[in-house]
């Protein structure tokens, strides 16, 4: 692959969601091997202690990363987290030879562009099963289950989400975290800005209460949360550091499939990140997958607004660095 080719395949691997938008991955690029590293400087320590959703974001990563190879011709082979690599390795991808890229896969690459968060309300038009379908198929893919929460399953999870959110809320540690990725000034290629927030959530607001709004966005007049968005909780069958790369390469497996099929999603992982409702969450779907995200999918009204990204520069580590 010529340098700019591998540039390019490094861009799209970077458009992958993160926590807070903390990007936190970086790549090295050796004549047989690229590397994927996470960033230990771009770590969020109070929202996310064990770095289970820094691994998830590498994860995603790793699936553009996937795609962006096979668009280029090239058949990727990945080792996750290699033995005897540095310790900040989390995967090796190297060269499986040269393949055709099938259709559908180009599709999903195409697709990395034009996946945001949409956090502003859907229109209240339920997702067809062909759909549903589609991104069952896509989580089982890379090894992970999607649970789709079934109409008695709302009102818990309601219940949960809230409680998680005020256990976060009351933390001085998280808020703090949450004012530093967020409100931060346009020219800055990290954190959520106010351009992306979606509106201020509300306390009737069902599903979205994370506010990234930093005090900026006035919440329109009579701007209403759809009545009821398809939920899926993304999950694992194991736990441990590999299982959370694989749920990562899952979740955008699935959210670029529902990207490429019309549709819009967003997270919702205050339930998860609380150690104690995410057992709640995990003993409701039967006590043995392992929750990993939680997404909220339908047809946004209107477009997202991209949230900022590193330079393809920055996330390239030299050989002496
Ligand atoms: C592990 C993980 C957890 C996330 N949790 C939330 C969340 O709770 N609420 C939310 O609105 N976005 C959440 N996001 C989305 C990120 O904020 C988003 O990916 C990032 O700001 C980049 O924006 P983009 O998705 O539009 O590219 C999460 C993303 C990841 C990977």
């Amino acid at each position: 692959m010529t340098a700019a080719e591998i540039e390019h395949v490094i861009e799209l691997a970077g458009l992958a969601p993160s926590l807070h938008n903390s990007q936190p991955w970086r790549f090295r690029v050796l004549p047989h091997v690229i590397e994927l590293h996470y960033d230990p400087s771009h770590r969020l320590p109070a929202t996310d202690p064990s770095e289970r959703e820094l691994r998830l974001a590498c994860g995603a990563a790793l699936f553009n990363l996937r795609l962006a190879l096979e668009g280029a011709g090239v058949r990727p082979v990945v080792t996750l987290l290699p033995h005897l690599a540095e310790p900040t390795v989390l995967a090796e991808i190297r060269s499986g030879g040269r393949a055709e890229p099938r259709p559908e896969r180009l599709r999903l690459r195409d697709a990395i562009p034009k996946r945001h968060s949409h956090r502003a309300p859907f229109r209240d038009i339920p997702v067809p099963a062909a759909d549903r379908n589609q991104m069952l198929h896509a989580a089982q893919a890379e090894q992970c289950w999607l649970h789709l929460i079934t109409p008695g399953e709302v009102g818990p999870l309601e219940g949960l989400v809230h409680r998680a959110h005020r256990v976060q809320e009351a933390s001085p540690r998280f808020r703090a975290e949450m004012a530093a990725w967020t409100g931060r000034p346009a020219d800055v290629w990290e954190g959520v800005p106010a351009s992306a927030a979606g509106p201020k959530p509300g306390p009737q607001d069902q599903w979205v209460h994370r506010d990234f709004s930093a005090g900026t966005a006035a919440r329109p007049e009579g701007l209403e949360y759809e009545s009821h968005p398809l939920l899926a909780v993304l999950c694992s069958h194991r736990e441990g550091q590999e299982a959370e790369l694989q749920a990562g390469q899952a979740a955008q497996h699935v959210w670029l499939t529902a990207t490429d099929r019309g549709l819009s999603a967003s997270m919702i992982s205050e339930v998860i990140e609380v150690p104690d409702t995410r057992d709640e969450l995990r003993q409701m779907l039967g006590g043995t997958l392992h929750p990993q995200a939680l997404l909220r999918i339908g047809y946004g009204g209107g477009a997202a607004v991209p949230a900022p990204r590193r330079a393809v520069d920055d996330l390239i580590l030299d050989d002496d660095t």
